[in-house]
């Protein structure tokens, strides 16, 4: 098993699919173009190869499956069909929704509980100049469709002080309406945010959130599992939510995440771009490249930061959140 000196652990792996996504949210993309797939992205074989070996060689045993868009991608059905050849505890997908009425019954077949829906607004204008593409009716149907097919939903919402401050209760009571799971996501140092002055002015932090929601409703704190990246909150009667405090509360000393690029690359921190290709790798037969694999996890552990985020320009379509 491979183990930092903190005792750190790889254990979520997070996999791209691909870096195209059919959305340009502000704070991904500086200028408002849809992003396009990597030019090497892994091909449907060397992906699914890549999980086996990564789950084997890392002692994975939890999935995350993101992107870019995963329900875009061409090979979306056909890795979540070889995932249950991976003994794997759990397995989720992220998704901006908008095609999850479609992808449904591929994602049920799968055996797949669990889903995370960005959802950054619930104002059909806010949602557009956000996203700038997509349609917010579309994201609440398939939404209440997982609901129904009884998954388990959580919703991911960054609050962005000039676009959604005014949506963080009506997002919060929408979710508490139907059992959702609320994570708000303290906006990121990230991409172009990271050389921009509206990083500063847009962010807002774990207090004011709960300042704001603290207004009208009780809240209490809950335990949330050691490497749990949201600090989770009970409001009682009503139902919980959790803050991804990446600023005010960082959590890089228990992070158990890797990650998986669309094209082959891996990165041990979201706060470092510094990456390892597998492509080569994977064109070795089995017993072989799970040493070889070995060999790039032990590099890709030593890129963990020691204490917080410090920011970085890779850019989360690339590595997937
Ligand atoms: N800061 C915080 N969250 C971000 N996401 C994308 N970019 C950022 C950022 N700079 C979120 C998306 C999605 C999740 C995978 O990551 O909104 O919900």
């Amino acid at each position: 098993m491979i183990v930092d000196p903190l005792g750190r652990r790889f254990k979520n792996l997070r996999v791209s699919l691909t870096a195209a996504c059919n959305y340009a949210c502000t704070y991904c993309v500086p200028d408002g173009k849809k992003l396009q797939a990597l030019s090497a992205e892994l091909s449907e074989q060397e992906l699914n190869y890549a999980v086996r070996l990564l789950v084997e060689a890392g002692g994975i045993d939890r999935l995350r499956i993101t992107g870019g868009e995963p329900l875009i991608s061409p090979k979306f059905d056909a890795l979540l069909d070889s995932l249950n050849e991976l003994s794997l505890l759990d397995i989720a997908i992220t998704t901006n929704g908008q095609f999850l009425s479609k992808k449904l019954p591929v994602i049920k077949r799968a055996g797949i509980t669990r889903l995370n829906v960005s959802l950054d607004t619930l104002d059909h204008t806010a949602f557009r100049s956000i996203a700038r593409s997509g349609d917010l009716a579309t994201v609440l149907e398939g939404i209440e469709e997982a609901l129904a097919l009884g998954l388990q939903v959580k919703v991911n919402c960054v609050p962005i002080r000039t676009a959604n401050l005014d949506q963080l209760l009506p997002i919060l009571e929408y979710c508490l309406a139907r059992n959702i799971e609320l994570r708000y996501i303290e906006l990121m140092n990230m991409g172009h945010l990271k050389h921009n002055q509206s990083y500063e002015q847009d962010f807002v932090g774990m207090d004011e959130i709960l300042e704001k929601i603290g207004a009208k409703y009780d809240y209490y704190k809950i335990d949330a599992p050691l490497d749990s990246t949201s600090v989770r909150f009970e409001i009682p009667d009503f139902g919980r939510f959790g803050i991804i405090a990446n600023e005010s509360e960082p959590f890089c000393r228990t992070c158990t995440r890797l990650r998986l690029s669309s094209n082959g690359q891996i990165f041990g921190c979201l706060s470092n771009s510094k990456a390892f290709s597998i492509k080569q790798l994977l064109n070795e037969p089995y017993p072989q490249a799970i040493t070889e694999m070995q060999t790039v996890l032990r590099s890709a552990m030593q890129l963990k930061q020691r204490l917080a985020f410090t920011g970085e320009t890779t850019v989360m379509k690339f590595i997937g959140g």
